[in-house]
């Protein structure tokens, strides 16, 4: 049977075969999806191993995105552009191939949400790699302004004029954001922390919407914390992570699964629902 996994540390509470499985039995296709949690500096010579040993994909995440990327034989623009790898797959020829799937299913989730990007003015809270994976796939669906904001000022600056030639991005420190948004994606790493990106509470409105990468058995501290100032709709990871899967799916087996079905089966499992 074809074998699939996915490389993390830790991974033991990765949802990603649970949704692999739910993928492979919905569009009938044999295969099997498992963990491999590698001590930090045994990641090439574990995949390589994986590889060598007939694995046909794998998935990866924390910390090994950035490695992976120097890893494959070969990188799709969107890997390339997001600087880190979170799909591999041994193509017939027998190269690796390294695909980043992470932004495309932050963009989809949303269209699956309704929200619709063209035209919008875009705030993105964050400049590490989560923000980074994202922008491409951001800036194509041509949103009139996409503004990064960071606690860091200089790494935002970096990333506007890295991504400039792709659309209206640029940087603006938080104390200077103003104006009305339609969106903003929080993509920073505070709630690990139990924090909050310092954002000026005027910024939230009725109509806006509020995506969290992070998510959670419950609201997220962001999502919390927006609708407290207002905002209606609120959006969590799960459902980029849903469909960050199924772009993966649809890379290594030609065939796309559908995602609500296996978005509701994962909350059950969560104990959301
Ligand atoms: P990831 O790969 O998840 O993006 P990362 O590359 O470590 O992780 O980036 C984390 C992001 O969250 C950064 O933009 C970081 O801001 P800095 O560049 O200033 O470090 C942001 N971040 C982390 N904790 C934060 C906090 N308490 N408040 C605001 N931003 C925070």
């Amino acid at each position: 049977m074809d074998r699939y996994l996915v490389f993390g540390h830790p991974v033991r509470h990765s949802k990603s075969p649970f949704i692999h499985t739910l993928f492979a039995r919905q569009t009938q296709q044999a295969l099997e999806y498992g963990l491999a949690e590698p001590a930090v500096d045994a990641f090439a010579a574990t995949l390589q191993g994986f590889f060598a040993d007939g694995g046909k994909g794998c998935n990866v995440t924390v910390p090994f995105k950035e490695q992976a990327f120097t890893l494959v034989d070969r990188l799709s623009p969107r890997a390339q552009r997001a600087g880190a790898v979170n799909t591999i797959k041994l193509t017939d020829d027998g190269i690796l191939l390294g695909d980043n799937t992470d932004g495309a299913g932050l963009v989809a989730d949303l269209k699956a949400h309704g929200v619709d990007l063209v035209a919008s003015r875009v705030l993105l809270l964050g400049a590490g790699g989560a923000a980074r994976g994202a922008l491409a796939p951001l800036l194509a669906e041509r949103p009139s302004e996409l503004v990064i904001a960071n606690r860091t000022h200089a790494k935002a600056e970096q990333l506007a004029a890295e991504f400039h030639d792709l659309g209206a991005v640029t940087a603006k420190p938080y104390a200077d954001l103003q104006g009305r948004f339609d969106l903003i994606i929080n993509s920073t790493s505070a709630s690990l922390q139990g924090d909050l990106p310092p954002l000026a509470p005027a910024l939230i409105h009725h109509e806006i919407a509020i995506y969290d990468m992070m998510y959670g058995a419950t609201d997220t501290p962001f999502i919390h914390w927006a609708k407290q100032h207002g905002a209606l709709q609120t959006m969590d990871g799960l459902g980029m992570l849903v469909e960050q899967a199924a772009e993966a799916f649809t890379v290594w087996r030609g065939i796309r699964p559908g995602t609500k079905q296996v978005l509701r089966e994962l909350k059950r499992n969560l104990g959301i629902l």
